[in-house]
């Protein structure tokens, strides 16, 4: 469900040259499998718009910010990321989009699968139908 949607902090070593956040393997609740990632995103597109059979991910606003809408089929939450040391782990079977996108923002995603348009749900019926199933 929704409630196991979190914000994962990523460690973080600051000193007087800047920040160096580390995503080591014991941050991230699952093995990655793949990395991919938005940019050059206009602000009125709409990403996402599906839901994952087997993929489990999580979301880092690597620069900039933008809005991630979650819903598990009852409930929504709104989450905005602009934080680059701040991930968002979105578990199987949880409807997502991405909106709001601002200038330069790069979304990085951390998927614990490869990529399979088979295990996508991309129609929200169908997504809903399978909550019940
Ligand atoms: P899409 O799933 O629509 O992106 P979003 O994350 O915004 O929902 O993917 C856009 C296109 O890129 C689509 O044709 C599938 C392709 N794609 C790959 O080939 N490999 C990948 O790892 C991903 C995530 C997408």
């Amino acid at each position: 469900t929704i409630n196991n949607v979190e914000i994962i902090d990523i460690p973080k070593v600051h000193d007087e040259r800047g920040f160096l956040a580390v995503v080591e393997k014991d941050v991230i609740p699952f093995g990655i499998e793949r990395v991919y990632y938005l940019y050059d995103v206009p602000t009125e597109s709409s990403r996402g718009g599906h839901a994952h059979i087997e993929q489990q991910s999580v979301i880092i606003a690597l620069s900039g910010s933008f809005e991630v809408i979650v819903d598990d089929g009852n409930s929504k939450k709104y989450i905005m990321l602009n934080k680059p040391n701040q991930g968002l782990f979105i578990p199987t079977h949880i409807w997502r989009e991405i909106e709001n996108f601002s200038s330069g923002a790069v979304c990085l995603v951390l998927a614990s699968t490869t990529y399979n348009e088979g295990e996508y749900i991309r129609d929200y019926t169908e997504f809903k139908a399978q909550l019940l199933g």
